[in-house]
């Protein structure tokens, strides 16, 4: 029987988001239904509301989670009822032209729920990421379902299921930081600090944050920066040469995604090094750069993409160093708030006051 839950829906471009009752109906072949436990709230979903994304209106928002899988559907083998589950929005198919290269990360066909959720009315719900668990209960593919420990908290397992994974895998995934390296953060965020985390675990020598708010750099320091540069006062460019010897960091991350913040992270990077945007641009921006200088100054300009992870491989092994105090994801959740209150946890986001709002269920 389909069920009615509870759910925060955009319902169009900019418009405040509201709580409204959804409609979800039970698992079909390969899907699962999961009872939400915890949801953090994202930039992108705020992208989403703005319209950035796309124009599927309405979104059922929420795509940060952790719960239980309630019911599953018919051929489903790897998650059952009861199991403690952090969704993903890559669920790897195993068919395509990036998993048959061996390349699963970058999975071109990722799975979702067949089925639409829907509104009352029969209105069908565009679920932020192909999950929506700004809900009660969220229909999705069971393949978005990674199974981890049970005994770490759903505030703190859900972030997992988007900005910290993002995070954590821009710095050690996609831009390969390894031991000794020197590495920049521009804009410190939820995103920007678990790059600062994922930076200092893999063993970098120095990790600079850069932000416009000193209480982000306050906070990137408590997650590892080494050094912290206020872009506002200071140009970040000569910062980050003068912390490198005057040659740039071999890797900058950019968690902002904006133009000007990209172009800081092209020339704060040594020759040869690497630039990493996880930062999520809108579909008006344009970047120019000397191609003079794309070719000079060599190495890579890498986007990065939910950090290269690949759920069934990084979600337990980033609880497990968690529950070993290697890791402290606690750090990240600033309040935990109920459903009515997300669209004031978009103005607190938007002011700088969160790192993340949760919503726990
Ligand atoms: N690539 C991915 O898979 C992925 C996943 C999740 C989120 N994201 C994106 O990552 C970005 C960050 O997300 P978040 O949740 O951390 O957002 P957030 O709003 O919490 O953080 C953004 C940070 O950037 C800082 N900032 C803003 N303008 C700046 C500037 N000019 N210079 C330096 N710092 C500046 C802000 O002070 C803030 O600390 C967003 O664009 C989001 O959509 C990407
Ligand atoms: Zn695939
Ligand atoms: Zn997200």
């Amino acid at each position: 029987m389909a069920q009615e839950v509870r759910g925060v829906i955009a319902p169009g471009r900019n418009e405040p988001v509201r709580v409204e009752t959804i409609i979800v109906p039970d698992p079909g072949p390969g899907e699962a239904v999961v009872q939400i436990q915890a949801c953090g709230v994202c930039h992108t979903d705020l992208h989403y509301k703005q319209g950035g994304i796309n124009d599927e209106f309405p979104f059922l928002l929420g795509h940060e989670a952790a719960g239980v899988v309630e019911s599953v559907g018919a051929g489903v083998t790897d998650v059952a009822p009861g199991d403690f589950v952090v969704l993903n929005w890559r669920a790897v198919c195993g068919q395509c032209r990036a998993c048959l290269r061996g390349r699963p990360w970058y999975c071109f066909d990722t799975h979702n729920a067949k089925q639409r959720m829907t509104l009352t009315d029969g209105t069908e719900l565009s679920p932020a990421l192909g999950i929506g668990a700004f809900a009660e209960k969220t229909l999705v593919a069971a393949g978005q379902c990674t199974k981890v420990d049970p005994s770490v908290a759903p505030q703190v397992a859900g972030l997992l299921g988007c900005g910290v994974m993002a995070g954590i895998g821009a710095a050690i995934n996609t831009g390969n930081v390894g031991r000794g390296d020197t590495v920049a953060v521009i804009g410190c965020g939820g995103v920007g600090d678990a790059a600062v985390a994922g930076a200092s675990l893999a063993g970098a020598a120095k990790v600079i944050a850069v932000d416009i708010d000193d209480r982000k750099l306050e906070t990137a320091r408590s997650m590892g920066a080494t050094h912290t540069v206020n872009s506002r006062s200071t140009d970040p460019v000569e910062a980050i040469r003068e912390l490198t010897g005057g040659f740039g960091a071999d890797v900058v991350i950019e968690a902002v995604g904006r133009p000007e913040t990209y172009r800081q992270a092209f020339y704060a990077r040594d020759l040869a090094g690497t630039v990493v945007l996880v930062g999520v641009p809108t579909p008006e921006m344009k970047l120019e750069l000397p191609l003079l200088d794309v070719f000079g100054r060599g190495g890579s300009l890498k986007s990065s993409w939910y950090g290269d992870c690949l759920p069934s491989r990084d979600f337990p092994m980033l609880i497990d160093l968690h529950l070993q105090g290697r890791l402290d994801l606690g750090a990240f959740v600033t309040e935990t708030i109920e459903l009515t209150d997300v669209e004031k946890a978009f103005e607190r986001m938007h002011d700088g006051d969160v790192l993340r709002s949760v919503v726990v269920l």
